[in-house]
């Protein structure tokens, strides 16, 4: 056919057929559909985090709980640790909510977008995602890389967040009823391998010949002005004994909740039940280390504890945990990098 007499999903299908991403959660075009926990897992997962992260999370996670009922019956903090790293810890405890949930509907999970939403964990896109992808809906998707290809194509001048309104419509006007599943992934992947953020590959898109962003596609989507990532800095507690360094078992929700920490003095609001009295001049500084955030920036300060009164520091939420096995205490990546701090100041 004369591609220009094809619609835009068409083409898009066409050039999926032939450049799609295989990736283990992923159906090929023609195959059947991916099991349900599956594309359930890999889009939790892919909230706000990269294919390349998740890939080995996704791995281990299907193999060593390949269905909900088995997700539902691990332990909470085994989950916790095989998520350590992962970011956003709130995925973690709502995808456990979830498996619950769905077990206790007898193991059968929701086919439809509206019944998706009622699950914990699941917003607008990854209902969305999930019904096209397991169930064929014809449902929109909107994902950050959905946003930027759609805002191109239509040049949608409207700054974030107020564009989205446009985007989505736009994004509903261009989803085919045929093959919706394989129509979203094609969306993302243009968005990642060639409609990309910068230094976009117009010359390889499939929709250049209907993209009225053509050629000044850095412009869109178009941003609000920004604002500046404000700090924050707090301070966390090497105490170590026999070999063996202090962990705390963060309270279940605020920031981190239920991840295993280094004590702290309480610098995230709602994390206070770990923090250790400033016994004088027993504590040495070590330095700090840094973290982003999605609403700010942590400078974290680490000190060493050199003294010698362990009960007025360590209590019953804690655990003695061997220096040397740290890297399976599934620390977040924030302790995880102080925790390295400590261990390269002490070697040095
Ligand atoms: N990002 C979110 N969901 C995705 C998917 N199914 N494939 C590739 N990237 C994604």
């Amino acid at each position: 056919m004369d591609a220009s007499a094809q619609t835009i999903a068409e083409r898009l299908l066409d050039w999926y057929d032939a450049h799609f991403r295989r990736l283990p959660w992923r159906a090929a075009p023609g195959e059947p559909q991916p099991a349900p926990y599956r594309v359930w897992l890999s889009e939790v997962m892919l909230q706000q985090t990269t294919v390349a992260a998740v890939i080995p999370y996704f791995e281990r996670f299907t193999s060593r709980w390949p269905t909900f009922v088995a997700l539902a019956a691990a332990e909470d903090a085994e989950v916790m640790s095989a998520w350590a790293g992962l970011g956003y810890y709130a995925r973690a405890r709502n995808l456990l909510a979830c498996a619950r949930a769905v077990t206790e509907r007898g193991g059968v999970f929701p086919t439809t977008e509206a019944e998706l939403r009622q699950l914990p964990g699941l917003g607008a896109y990854t209902a969305a995602a999930i019904a096209a992808i397991a169930f064929g809906e014809r449902a929109v998707v909107v994902d950050a890389n959905v946003e930027r290809v759609v805002s191109r194509l239509f040049a949608i001048d409207t700054p974030l967040p107020a564009g989205r309104r446009a985007i989505r419509d736009a994004a509903e006007s261009i989803t085919p009823s045929a093959r919706p599943g394989d129509f979203a992934q094609a969306m993302m992947d243009l968005g990642a391998t060639v409609c990309t953020a910068r230094a976009p590959r117009c010359l390889l898109c499939p929709l250049a010949g209907s993209c009225q962003g053509r050629d000044v596609a850095e412009r869109y989507p178009v941003k609000p002005a920004k604002k500046a990532r404000p700090e924050r800095s707090g301070q966390a507690f090497w105490i170590e004994r026999e070999g063996k360094v202090w962990l705390v078992r963060r309270p279940g929700t605020g920031m981190l909740g239920g991840m295993r920490a280094l004590p702290d003095d309480g610098w995230s609001a709602g994390s206070d039940g770990n923090v250790v009295p400033p016994l004088e001049g027993a504590w040495v500084p070590l330095g700090a280390v840094q973290h982003g955030f999605t609403h700010f920036t942590l400078q974290l300060s680490l000190t060493r504890y050199e003294g010698s009164e362990w009960d007025a520091l360590t209590g019953p939420a804690g655990e003695w945990w061997l220096r040397d096995r740290l890297e399976e205490a599934g620390l977040p990546t924030l302790f995880a990098k102080a925790a390295r701090l400590a261990l390269a100041r002490e070697t040095s």
